[in-house]
């Protein structure tokens, strides 16, 4: 069954303006408000949630990110959420429709955990492979982005739970985030940035979107009226709600009057008494607090939050519940690129296909699983997007249970996965102790590593913040091997860092230069080396003197002790995992990226693999050509082994049934059918656009609408592996194209390989004849859709994809208005962004 690349929201429950079933008890309840509670109501209680006001029946309504899980309202691992896949997975995936089943598994959990608006999706593009939060983005085109993240919105709100698009707009890269302004001309911004908004708003209707912590040319995103009032609101109808993003609102009339409504978190915000005061003091209409009260009403009462008003989706009209664990594994094995899968390698696939993958049960002798991170995934990125996983299962657990019986099956580390430090994890036995000003222990908590991230209102054990006055992190570590091993330190304030009876640092660390929430997302900082011998334990303590961490109405406690083992251990490493190679049948190498790689508030300046990874690959390769390398990674990584090995499986980050997944994968249990949703470059070197960080605080844009493979069009070097790219195990051959309708293609498409397989028709369009000379520069060709389905070997399916008017316009700077191109335009049905198959004509008139 063919499944267009788009999602019909025919059934989707929560209308749009004016809805006249909540009309009137939203204006009910306003007249009932007083101005300190219509203020008080449009800023946060506390971190995530608005007040209740009982006067009118309303009640408290709780946020959460997002995107691959719900965290709840702690920052603990005490409260586990289901973890998908990162949303690079998801978009991989090129199906809306298991974007919609994604987003109803996460209503689910927020139901489970009291949860009512869903702080996802993020919808930015990939402008650069060096965006800090790329892995936490979709794509770089901005018809996928739209189409992957309406299929989200629309599962996450038809299960009664409001989504939220973020963050508007060109929030692309981290440097600099609060305060850069990004400078992009009026078409890229429609063309590109804007785009996904505007169709998600058309089709799925969020009933929320956050307003981005950057400046758009010249103006900050909160208090961006053009934006948020002009476009948004006049253009596009909007309804809903606009909520700032977490500490981004700065001034009380200019985010008002700029078209937020509800300043985050709370309790100290622009918003509240402040709005209160504004108002009175004539700076502010009571007028436009009233419309932003509506706003906030109408959301709550579309949730149920609002006594009278029936929810848009009642509990009994929810789809029914989905088994989390089952749809996190399936979505993982179907968002997995398999980017190389060499052909009669020996001895011969036993499964008939050409590649060294699926690896059949019968030709496998032994296995030798490579990597610190077959043992220990890295199955999420970094900062806000975190969540705490329950049950993780890893690549090494997932094969263990997956393969037959007697299969040998070793696991050897292979090579540190840093450049630096990471959390203290292996061999460190640690615990907090939280004292007050006399030394009296507030509290004594067990760490599962170094780790601390508590919000004021969830210390342990209850400890008072007011009380709090030290934090220290004790215990022992037992190094595995012997020799000089770093110790760091991570966050903000005063620290004393002792190892045995060696004190590595006693100072201050608080850098003028840092993002204002470095404390939760800077990286850490090597504070010095102490010589350990193997096997014995040596004490550890940190001790954090101020601890207490405040920006805005963000109060916690966060901060951490990072280790890296001794630099020779490598080496040893290395020459057991060639042996380990050189002794199995097949290698698998996991190659991942850490959270000092990929993580927020901060971007990449490298797209290697840290540490020694790309020299194990390449010595593990030379020792076995069956060597598979599975790369574990969010974002694009350079890969200079990549032809020298006999596959490549790209698996993302792939959520807590990753491991899982992977085994199905492996053995064939399920297709590895996704494409790239992103191009991958060979070397950093050769990517289009590498300038995130900005001058003098300007972040120019100078690249226009040629991002991604819009640029690698134009570009002398060819990318390791193009946009769309991904190879499955069966094959398709493109048999016939034709019109069908005014902007309708059809497209027949055959499995010509031996196994049951899933193709991605993707349709770009490219100008023939319809760009007048001297007229704007555009692509040589565009996604203009695409459609996912399945076939058995030698069956033929046939799909009709209807491209959007939208695919054959521009934005016209001088009416301000979308313009359509007629004239002749090529139509590709196409196996990825550089590789077509037929084509055909369609013209385009005015
Ligand atoms: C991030 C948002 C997130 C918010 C709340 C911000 O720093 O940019 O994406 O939703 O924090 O955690």
């Amino acid at each position: 069954m063919a499944t267009p690349g788009d999602v019909t929201t025919d059934a989707y429950p929560g209308g749009y303006a004016d809805d006249p079933r909540y009309s009137k008890v939203v204006e009910a309840a306003l007249a009932r408000l007083d101005l300190d509670s219509k203020a008080r109501l449009l800023a946060g209680q506390d971190l995530w949630s608005l007040p209740a006001l009982p006067e009118i029946g309303l009640s408290s309504l709780v946020m959460s990110d997002g995107p691959v899980g719900v965290r709840g309202s702690g920052w603990t691992p005490d409260d586990p959420s289901l973890t998908l896949p990162s949303p690079t997975a998801l978009a991989a995936s090129w199906d809306p429709e298991l974007a919609r089943r994604a987003g109803r598994v996460l209503a689910q959990e927020a139901h489970r955990k009291g949860v009512h608006v869903l702080l996802a999706p993020t919808i930015n593009l990939h402008r650069s492979p060096l965006g800090g939060r790329h892995f936490e983005a979709y794509s770089e085109d901005p018809l996928l982005t739209a189409r992957v993240g309406a299929g989200y919105v629309t599962g996450v709100q038809e299960s009664g739970v409001a989504a939220t698009l973020k963050h508007f707009v060109a929030n692309d890269a981290e440097t600099e985030r609060f305060t850069v302004d990004n400078q992009v001309d009026e078409r890229t911004l429609r063309e590109l940035y804007l785009a996904p908004f505007e169709e998600i708003i058309a089709t799925a209707h969020p009933w929320l979107l956050m307003s981005a912590y950057n400046s758009v040319n010249g103006s900050t995103m909160t208090e961006h009226r053009a934006l948020q009032i002009g476009v948004l609101r006049e253009e596009w109808g909007y309804d809903g709600v606009v909520v700032s993003d977490w500490l981004a609102a700065r001034d009380t009339a200019g985010a008002i009057g700029g078209g937020l409504d509800v300043a985050m978190p709370g309790p100290q915000t622009v918003f509240g008494p402040a709005l209160a005061a504004a108002v009175r003091e004539g700076k502010v209409a009571e007028a436009t607090v009233d419309a932003t009260v509506r706003r906030v009403l109408l959301l709550a009462a579309r949730l149920g939050l609002l006594a009278g008003a029936e929810p848009a989706v009642p509990a009994a009209r929810r789809p029914a519940p989905t088994d989390g664990t089952a749809c996190a594994r399936e979505i993982a094995a179907r968002s997995f690129v398999l980017l190389r899968n060499k052909q009669r390698i020996l001895p011969l696939n036993p499964a008939g296909i050409g590649g060294i993958l699926p690896l059949h049960p019968a030709g496998i002798g032994g296995i030798a699983l490579i990597g610190h991170a077959a043992r220990h995934a890295r199955i999420l990125g970094g900062g806000s997007a975190t969540v705490f996983p329950g049950a993780v299962v890893s690549p090494l657990e997932g094969l263990r249970a997956a393969l037959p019986e007697g299969t040998p099956l070793t696991w050897v580390r292979g090579a540190g996965l840093s450049d630096g430090l990471s959390p203290a994890a292996d061999g460190f036995t640690l615990r907090a102790i939280l004292r007050d000003a006399s030394g009296a222990v507030l509290a004594d908590q067990p760490l599962p590593d170094g780790r601390i991230r508590w919000m004021a209102e969830t210390l342990p054990g209850g400890a008072d913040f007011d009380a709090l006055d030290t934090v220290e992190i004790v215990g022992t570590f037992v190094p595995r091997t012997g020799g000089p091993h770093a110790f760091g330190t991570r966050g903000l304030g005063v620290f004393r860092l002792t190892v045995g009876d060696k004190t590595l640092f006693d100072g201050v660390h608080r850098p003028a230069d840092a993002d204002p929430l470095a404390a939760i997302t800077g990286p850490p900082v090597e504070r010095g080396v102490a010589d350990l011998p193997a096997g014995l334990p040596v004490e550890v303590r940190l001790l954090a003197s101020t601890p207490k961490m405040s920006y805005g109405s963000l109060r916690g406690v966060t901060f951490g002790l990072a280790h890296h083992e001794p630099i020779g251990e490598d080496d040893q490493l290395i020459e057991e995992a060639v042996a380990a190679a050189a002794a199995a049948d097949t290698a698998i190498v996991v190659v991942a990226t850490t959270e000092t790689v990929e993580s927020e508030g901060f971007d990449r300046s490298s797209l290697r693999l840290p540490g020694r990874q790309d020299e194990l690959v390449a010595r593990v390769a030379a020792a076995n050509p069956r060597t598979v390398v599975v790369v574990n990674a969010g974002a694009p990584v350079e890969m200079p082994w990549r032809n020298d090995v006999a596959a490549v499986l790209v698996v993302w980050f792939p959520g807590e049934q990753g491991g899982a997944a992977l085994a199905d994968a492996l053995l064939g249990h399920a297709e590895p059918a996704g494409r790239l949703p992103t191009t991958w470059p060979s070397r950093l070197e050769e990517a289009p656009v590498r300038e995130v960080t900005p001058k003098a605080g300007v972040l120019r844009y100078d690249e226009e609408v040629f991002i991604g493979y819009r640029a690698w069009q134009r570009h002398d070097s060819e990318p390791a592996y193009p946009f769309g790219f991904g190879l499955g195990y069966t094959s398709w051959e493109y048999e016939h194209i034709e019109l069908v309708g005014a902007r309708t293609i059809r497209v027949r498409t055959r499995n010509t390989g031996s196994r049951h397989g899933r193709a991605v028709v993707q349709i770009y369009v490219s100008p023939t004849d319809a760009t007048p000379a001297g007229g704007p520069r555009r692509p040589e060709q565009w996604l203009a859709g695409f459609a996912s389905f399945t076939a058995c070997p030698g069956q033929a399916t046939e799909v009709d994809i209807t491209l959007p008017e939208r695919a054959f316009q521009i934005w016209d700077t001088t009416s301000g208005s979308w313009a359509t191109l007629p004239g002749r335009y090529t139509v590709h049905a196409a196996h990825d962004a550089t590789t077509p198959a037929l084509s055909t004509e369609l013209h385009i008139t005015g």
